[in-house]
Protein backbone atom coordinates (compact mmCIF):
# COMPACT_ATOMS: atom_id res chain seq x y z
CA UNK A 1 0.00 0.00 0.00
CA UNK A 2 1.10 3.63 -1.09
CA UNK A 3 2.46 5.54 2.29
CA UNK A 4 1.19 9.01 2.57
CA UNK A 5 2.27 12.51 3.51
CA UNK A 6 -0.05 14.64 5.41
CA UNK A 7 1.24 18.20 6.02
CA UNK A 8 -0.23 20.28 9.14
CA UNK A 9 -1.72 23.40 8.16
CA UNK A 10 -0.45 24.67 11.97
CA UNK A 11 2.91 25.45 10.80
CA UNK A 12 1.45 27.19 7.56
CA UNK A 13 1.85 30.88 7.61
CA UNK A 14 -2.07 32.55 8.09
CA UNK A 15 -1.63 35.30 6.42
CA UNK A 16 -1.06 33.81 3.27
CA UNK A 17 -2.89 30.51 4.06
CA UNK A 18 -4.41 30.68 0.45
CA UNK A 19 -0.60 30.57 -1.05
CA UNK A 20 0.53 27.98 1.13
CA UNK A 21 -2.59 25.72 0.42
CA UNK A 22 -2.37 25.95 -3.30
CA UNK A 23 1.26 24.79 -2.55
CA UNK A 24 0.64 21.58 -0.87
CA UNK A 25 -2.05 21.19 -4.22
CA UNK A 26 1.01 20.96 -6.24
CA UNK A 27 3.05 19.16 -4.37
CA UNK A 28 3.71 14.95 -3.83
CA UNK A 29 1.40 15.41 -0.84
CA UNK A 30 -1.91 13.07 -0.14
CA UNK A 31 -3.39 15.07 2.64
CA UNK A 32 -4.13 18.26 4.70
CA UNK A 33 -3.97 17.48 8.26
CA UNK A 34 -5.79 20.35 9.96
CA UNK A 35 -5.22 20.87 13.78
CA UNK A 36 -8.22 21.77 15.77
CA UNK A 37 -7.06 22.79 19.64
CA UNK A 38 -9.49 24.04 21.90
CA UNK A 39 -7.82 25.29 25.17
CA UNK A 40 -9.20 23.13 27.16
CA UNK A 41 -8.08 19.57 26.09
CA UNK A 42 -4.95 21.16 25.37
CA UNK A 43 -3.54 24.28 26.59
CA UNK A 44 -3.27 25.68 22.81
CA UNK A 45 -6.48 27.70 20.93
CA UNK A 46 -5.38 26.97 16.88
CA UNK A 47 -8.48 28.02 14.75
CA UNK A 48 -11.84 26.91 14.39
CA UNK A 49 -14.88 27.01 12.01
CA UNK A 50 -14.31 29.59 9.45
CA UNK A 51 -10.77 29.27 9.03
CA UNK A 52 -11.82 25.57 8.29
CA UNK A 53 -14.31 26.61 6.03
CA UNK A 54 -11.72 28.90 4.23
CA UNK A 55 -9.16 26.05 4.07
CA UNK A 56 -11.33 23.45 2.26
CA UNK A 57 -12.79 26.23 -0.15
CA UNK A 58 -9.13 26.18 -1.96
CA UNK A 59 -7.64 22.40 -0.60
CA UNK A 60 -7.91 19.84 -3.45
CA UNK A 61 -7.12 16.47 -1.53
CA UNK A 62 -8.24 14.49 1.39
CA UNK A 63 -9.48 16.80 4.75
CA UNK A 64 -7.84 14.81 7.49
CA UNK A 65 -9.11 17.02 10.86
CA UNK A 66 -7.67 15.96 13.97
CA UNK A 67 -9.74 17.47 17.01
CA UNK A 68 -8.02 18.22 19.86
CA UNK A 69 -11.11 19.36 22.13
CA UNK A 70 -12.96 17.73 24.70
CA UNK A 71 -16.40 16.51 24.37
CA UNK A 72 -16.08 16.29 20.49
CA UNK A 73 -19.52 14.79 20.22
CA UNK A 74 -20.81 18.20 20.01
CA UNK A 75 -19.10 18.80 16.84
CA UNK A 76 -19.45 15.51 14.93
CA UNK A 77 -22.27 17.24 11.92
CA UNK A 78 -20.25 20.75 12.08
CA UNK A 79 -16.95 19.01 10.75
CA UNK A 80 -18.67 16.89 8.26
CA UNK A 81 -20.98 20.12 6.64
CA UNK A 82 -17.12 22.05 6.56
CA UNK A 83 -16.09 19.41 4.68
CA UNK A 84 -13.59 16.72 6.79
CA UNK A 85 -12.94 13.81 5.12
CA UNK A 86 -11.63 11.71 8.13
CA UNK A 87 -12.56 13.18 11.49
CA UNK A 88 -10.46 11.84 14.30
CA UNK A 89 -11.57 12.91 18.12
CA UNK A 90 -8.77 11.62 21.22
CA UNK A 91 -9.59 8.68 23.09
CA UNK A 92 -8.43 10.98 26.40
CA UNK A 93 -11.50 13.04 25.16
CA UNK A 94 -13.97 10.13 24.79
CA UNK A 95 -15.99 8.55 27.39
CA UNK A 96 -17.99 6.36 24.91
CA UNK A 97 -15.94 6.14 22.54
CA UNK A 98 -17.50 3.07 20.42
CA UNK A 99 -20.81 5.54 19.96
CA UNK A 100 -18.60 8.59 19.30
CA UNK A 101 -17.46 6.22 16.04
CA UNK A 102 -20.57 5.15 14.98
CA UNK A 103 -21.85 8.84 14.72
CA UNK A 104 -18.63 10.11 12.77
CA UNK A 105 -18.93 7.40 10.12
CA UNK A 106 -23.11 8.27 9.92
CA UNK A 107 -22.11 11.70 8.96
CA UNK A 108 -20.23 10.58 5.97
CA UNK A 109 -16.62 10.54 7.22
CA UNK A 110 -14.03 7.98 8.44
CA UNK A 111 -13.34 7.72 11.75
CA UNK A 112 -9.80 8.33 13.64
CA UNK A 113 -8.82 8.12 17.01
CA UNK A 114 -5.57 9.88 18.45
CA UNK A 115 -3.47 8.54 21.51
CA UNK A 116 -1.12 10.73 23.67
CA UNK A 117 2.27 9.68 24.64
CA UNK A 118 0.74 8.31 27.49
CA UNK A 119 -1.63 6.22 26.00
CA UNK A 120 -1.17 2.97 25.75
CA UNK A 121 -2.31 1.26 22.21
CA UNK A 122 -4.20 -2.02 23.95
CA UNK A 123 -6.42 -0.15 24.99
CA UNK A 124 -8.07 0.31 21.78
CA UNK A 125 -7.97 -3.22 20.85
CA UNK A 126 -11.65 -4.29 21.88
CA UNK A 127 -12.71 -1.02 18.73
CA UNK A 128 -9.70 -1.41 16.24
CA UNK A 129 -12.23 -3.45 13.84
CA UNK A 130 -14.20 0.15 14.23
CA UNK A 131 -11.37 2.47 13.72
CA UNK A 132 -10.37 3.72 10.34
CA UNK A 133 -7.07 5.49 11.14
CA UNK A 134 -5.50 5.47 14.22
CA UNK A 135 -3.27 8.58 15.03
CA UNK A 136 -0.75 7.74 17.44
CA UNK A 137 0.89 10.92 18.64
CA UNK A 138 4.56 11.29 18.88
CA UNK A 139 4.43 14.77 21.37
CA UNK A 140 2.15 15.69 23.42
CA UNK A 141 -0.22 17.24 21.36
CA UNK A 142 -1.08 21.34 21.48
CA UNK A 143 2.25 22.62 19.73
CA UNK A 144 3.91 22.18 16.63
CA UNK A 145 7.33 22.10 16.36
CA UNK A 146 8.16 19.93 19.82
CA UNK A 147 10.72 17.01 19.61
CA UNK A 148 9.87 13.77 18.75
CA UNK A 149 9.30 10.87 20.72
CA UNK A 150 11.15 7.75 20.66
CA UNK A 151 8.84 5.21 22.24
CA UNK A 152 6.70 5.94 19.06
CA UNK A 153 8.64 3.19 17.27
CA UNK A 154 7.71 0.60 19.70
CA UNK A 155 4.29 2.05 19.76
CA UNK A 156 3.85 1.51 16.40
CA UNK A 157 4.68 -2.00 15.97
CA UNK A 158 2.41 -3.03 18.89
CA UNK A 159 -0.54 -1.33 16.89
CA UNK A 160 0.25 -2.90 13.72
CA UNK A 161 0.59 -5.92 15.56
CA UNK A 162 -3.00 -5.69 16.97
CA UNK A 163 -4.28 -4.58 13.24
CA UNK A 164 -3.09 -7.41 11.96
CA UNK A 165 -4.39 -10.23 14.57
CA UNK A 166 -7.64 -8.72 14.11
CA UNK A 167 -7.69 -8.17 10.56
CA UNK A 168 -8.68 -5.02 10.42
CA UNK A 169 -8.06 -2.56 7.73
CA UNK A 170 -7.53 0.69 10.10
CA UNK A 171 -4.40 2.92 8.76
CA UNK A 172 -1.74 4.17 11.54
CA UNK A 173 -1.00 7.65 11.25
CA UNK A 174 2.00 9.42 13.28
CA UNK A 175 1.73 12.88 14.01
CA UNK A 176 4.48 15.16 15.57
CA UNK A 177 7.95 16.14 14.78
CA UNK A 178 8.39 13.86 11.97
CA UNK A 179 11.51 14.98 9.71
CA UNK A 180 13.58 12.98 7.07
CA UNK A 181 15.53 11.33 9.91
CA UNK A 182 12.82 9.39 11.55
CA UNK A 183 10.00 8.94 8.46
CA UNK A 184 11.63 5.37 7.12
CA UNK A 185 12.19 3.97 10.97
CA UNK A 186 8.35 4.69 11.48
CA UNK A 187 7.00 3.34 8.42
CA UNK A 188 9.03 0.39 8.97
CA UNK A 189 7.53 -0.07 12.11
CA UNK A 190 4.13 -0.31 10.58
CA UNK A 191 3.11 3.47 9.84
CA UNK A 192 1.34 4.28 6.82
CA UNK A 193 0.93 8.18 7.11
CA UNK A 194 2.87 10.61 8.01
CA UNK A 195 2.34 14.02 9.30
CA UNK A 196 4.77 16.92 9.40
CA UNK A 197 4.47 20.74 10.31
CA UNK A 198 7.72 22.40 11.00
CA UNK A 199 9.39 19.86 8.97
CA UNK A 200 7.75 21.04 6.23
CA UNK A 201 6.57 24.42 6.15
CA UNK A 202 9.59 25.84 7.92
CA UNK A 203 11.75 24.67 4.77
CA UNK A 204 13.07 26.92 2.61
CA UNK A 205 11.48 24.69 0.05
CA UNK A 206 8.40 22.91 1.42
CA UNK A 207 7.64 20.81 -1.94
CA UNK A 208 10.55 19.52 -2.29
CA UNK A 209 10.65 18.58 1.44
CA UNK A 210 6.95 16.60 1.10
CA UNK A 211 8.44 15.38 -2.40
CA UNK A 212 11.81 13.51 -0.16
CA UNK A 213 9.33 12.53 2.42
CA UNK A 214 6.69 10.70 -0.20
CA UNK A 215 10.29 8.91 -1.37
CA UNK A 216 11.98 8.34 1.87
CA UNK A 217 8.03 6.59 3.12
CA UNK A 218 7.57 4.77 -0.93
CA UNK A 219 11.16 3.36 -0.79
C1 LIG B 1 0.39 18.78 17.54
C2 LIG B 1 -0.35 18.62 16.24
C3 LIG B 1 0.51 18.27 15.10
C4 LIG B 1 1.52 19.33 14.76
C5 LIG B 1 2.70 18.67 14.11
O1 LIG B 1 -0.51 18.92 18.57
O2 LIG B 1 -1.33 17.59 16.34
O3 LIG B 1 -0.25 17.92 13.95
O4 LIG B 1 1.01 20.32 13.91
O5 LIG B 1 3.68 19.60 13.91
P1 LIG B 1 5.22 19.24 13.85
O6 LIG B 1 5.41 18.38 12.62
O7 LIG B 1 5.87 20.58 13.74
O8 LIG B 1 5.56 18.49 15.11
ZN1 LIG C 1 -2.30 16.83 14.46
Amino acid sequence: MEKLIAPSILAADFANLQRDIEMINESDADWFHIDIMDGVFVPNISFGMPVLEAINRHAGKVIDVHLMIVDPDRYIKTFSDLGADILTVHFEACTHLHRTLQAIKAEGMRAGVAINPHTNVSLLEDVINDIDLVCIMSVNPGFGGQSFIENTYKKTQQLKEIIVDNQAKTQIEIDGGVNSDNAKKLIDAGADVLVAGSFVFKSKDPKEIVKKLKEIANS
